[in-house]
């Protein structure tokens, strides 16, 4: 395995994934990470990833100097080499050229890190300070033009500082280099691939659940399902997945998350309690608000449906890392903490302890993950959903008749961007009921209907997005369908909102 210390770089996350993606298990720790169980954890290198702060902010994030006494090689990554110099009592300083995009690198010592590469290739530099003096027991390995110590390594030990970032794809050869760190300088093996990590999660759920029983939430999305099926490979039937329909799912959602489990071979325990939500939204316009009572209503159906199962040991979530790693990152811009996975909020006397089959991987390892377990496309695709459904969607008071528009609409919308060969590409595309009605004529009559509004968004992380240039003839497209196939709606506007300012629901 090879650990990473997060200093709060925006690319983090980023070398887990090229470690991972070269056969090699990574995992990430806070700077604050104690030492001895990392090393009791089998780690063979570490790696010290970038960050926005300065080695002499007094803030700083910091590692345990013992780091360099434990034998194991290390690679600095731009901050993480600024501190490996700052830590050996050489010099880092503010520079006077910045130094951000590509850069030309030359190679000065045929080492190990940079076996099976030209002398000369381009990097990608994203920093203000710079090393200005050496430590002495360093020595430069290569350069660039405007920043003369571009990689350093120990004199002695196999401990190594790049200063620019070989985990982006700008980087020409930052693979290789990579490489060459975990296989040549730590010695790693290849032995992370998803079929094997599906094979020890099996093994290890039921060796802990024995003869337990586990409690899931499931939505019918990608992270839920995965882990029901995951969990199901493991315990079978002790498996207890409840599905709530709560009357604001998309078109024929519950009867295809129900026919793809009942493929499967997994008893699903359905629960429609569509009026329930309903009624506990009559006249509620306010969007936060909507949130709550769902979230309320969603909490005290689960429990009164686990409780007919008498005690139960365990809670099965679909957590991922990126959540995880939220949540323990104070130094990246990014720290932010999400609590729409967990079912938060159950009532104490209902105490579960939890199993997160996928609090270590990333959503396309997940991805991968349910195609091994043979989910259909269908499941694993899905652009994401909110919790609280087409409630955000149906703008201001939410009613039955409204949800069937929508529900029409927002079908047709994803039919065409499906036949367009765009829904994997786009994040998000869906269609928003304004809460307006509007004048128009068909055939001969004047009509006075509603609304719909069209969001199709471009995202890596829905932290930010952009709206899809669709081309005309498919917004033509979608508009004329929905208008003459959707009873109730005359007219259909296309959203060309960016978030920041805007948000990608409308509510
Ligand atoms: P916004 O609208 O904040 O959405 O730009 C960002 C992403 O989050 C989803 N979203 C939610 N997901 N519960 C959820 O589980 C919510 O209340 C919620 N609100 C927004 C949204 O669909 C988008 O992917």
């Amino acid at each position: 395995m090879i650990g990473i210390i997060d200093f709060g770089s925006q690319y983090t996350q980023l070398i887990a994934r090229r470690i991972r993606e070269l056969g090699v298990y990574s995992e990430i720790h806070p700077p604050w990470v104690d030492l001895d169980s990392v090393v009791a954890s089998g780690v063979k290198g570490l790696i010290l990833s970038g960050g926005p702060m300065s080695v002499y902010d007094e803030n700083s994030p910091r590692v345990d100097p013992e780091i360099f006494e434990l034998g194991i090689p290390i690679l600095g990554i731009c901050y993480g080499m600024q501190l490996l110099v700052h830590i050996f009592g050489g010099r880092v300083e503010k520079a006077d050229k910045r130094e951000y995009g590509m850069a030309y690198f030359e190679v000065l010592e045929n080492d190990e890190l940079f076996q099976g590469i030209p002398c000369n290739f381009v990097v990608w530099m994203s920093h203000s300070d710079s090393v200005v003096e050496l430590p002495e027991v360093f020595k430069v390995i290569g350069r660039t033009r405007d920043n003369p110590y571009g990689a350093i390594r120990h004199k002695s030990l196999p401990i190594y500082g790049l200063q620019f970032h070989p985990e982006v794809s700008h980087t020409d050869y930052g693979e290789r280099i990579l490489s060459n760190f975990v296989f040549r300088i730590t010695k790693s093996e290849k032995n992370w691939s998803m079929e094997k990590f599906v094979e020890d999660k099996i093994n290890e759920i039921r060796k802990k659940v024995g003869n337990e029983r586990v409690l899931l939430a499931l939505s019918g999305g990608v992270d839920s399902s995965v882990t029901a099926v995951l969990i199901h490979r493991a315990i079978g039937d002790s498996l207890i997945p409840i599905f709530v329909n709560n009357g604001l799912l998309r078109k024929n959602e519950a009867v295809m998350v129900l026919e793809t489990f009942e493929k499967l071979g997994i008893k699903v325990y359905f629960v429609d309690a569509s009026n329930r939500f309903l009624d506990a939204l009559k006249g509620v316009v306010d969007p936060e608000e909507k949130r709550r009572i769902i979230g309320h209503t969603f909490i005290r159906i689960f429990e009164e449906e686990a409780r007919k199962f008498g005690r139960i040991k365990y809670l099965a979530q679909g957590t991922l890392y990126p959540d995880v790693i939220e949540s323990i990152s104070v130094c990246g811009p990014s720290s932010r903490i999400k609590s729409h996975h967990n079912v938060g909020g159950l009532p104490e006397d209902m105490e579960f302890e939890l199993i997160e089959p996928l609090r270590f991987l990333f959503k396309d390892e997940v991805r991968k993950i349910g195609r091994i377990l043979g989910l259909p496309d269908f499941i694993i695709n899905r652009h994401p959903f909110p919790g609280p459904g087409l409630a955000v969607r149906v703008l201001g008071e939410v009613t039955k008749e409204k949800l069937n528009i929508l529900r029409e609409a927002d079908s047709i919308v994803v039919e065409e961007i499906k036949r367009a060969g765009l829904y994997e590409s786009v994040w998000q595309a869906f269609a928003v009921l304004l809460p307006v009605r509007t004048v128009g004529v068909m055939g001969d009559e004047r009509t006075y209907d509603y609304v719909i509004a069209v969001r199709i968004v471009e995202s890596v992380d829905g932290m930010t997005a952009d709206w899809v240039r669709l081309p005309y003839d498919i917004l033509a497209t979608i508009s004329n369908r929905i208008v003459n196939e959707v009873r109730g709606v005359n007219r259909v506007v296309y959203d060309i909102s960016s978030k920041p300012p805007s948000t990608i629901e409308w509510e």
